[in-house]
């Protein structure tokens, strides 16, 4: 799939002080599912955000939805590993996530949103509350079956 020129740089503009950080960098190094580490995976997410955004002329705050959707697993562990993960990561991470994300940076109510809601509906009542963390809970949902069932690394070729 493809992002234009133009998005790309919106995106890295939108990214530059969270990717700077050593915890992002981290990201890199946990496994999101089979080969795809978890940057690769929030960078995908980014992009098929944007896209969704896009067709369905939503008119989101694209801002808010480019940071919520890096953010919204950053829990900075590798969930595989049963010594760095106490109870059932995928109802956990979220809160996880959201606690680690507000600890280096200033969020917004929209993109604290779409990080607790991420997951829905298996966290049942973190519901979408803004249209913003309602593409990021679908495109989250359109990436993880992309990445398993596709195996595609980078499904928007976007390197940041
Ligand atoms: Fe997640
Ligand atoms: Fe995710």
């Amino acid at each position: 799939m493809k992002i234009s020129e133009k998005d790309k740089a919106y995106i890295a503009e939108c990214l530059g002080d969270i990717i700077a950080t050593r915890q992002a960098q981290s990201m890199k190094t946990f496994i999101q599912h089979g080969h795809i580490s978890t940057y690769e995976h929030v960078l995908n997410v980014v992009c098929m955000s944007c896209r969704v955004d896009e067709r369905l002329h939503a008119h989101s705050d694209r801002r808010s939805l480019i940071r919520g959707a890096f953010l919204h697993d950053f829990y900075l562990y590798d969930w595989h590993d049963p010594a760095s993960n106490e109870g059932l990561h995928g109802f956990r991470h979220p809160a996880r996530a959201l606690a680690r994300a507000q600890e280096h940076f200033q969020l917004n109510r929209t993109e604290r949103n779409i990080i607790i809601s991420h997951m829905w509906p298996l966290t049942v009542t973190k519901i979408p509350r803004c249209r913003e963390a309602w593409i990021v809970c679908a495109s989250d949902k359109l990436c993880a079956l992309y990445e398993t069932l596709l195996r595609d690394k980078r499904l928007f070729a976007i390197d940041l």
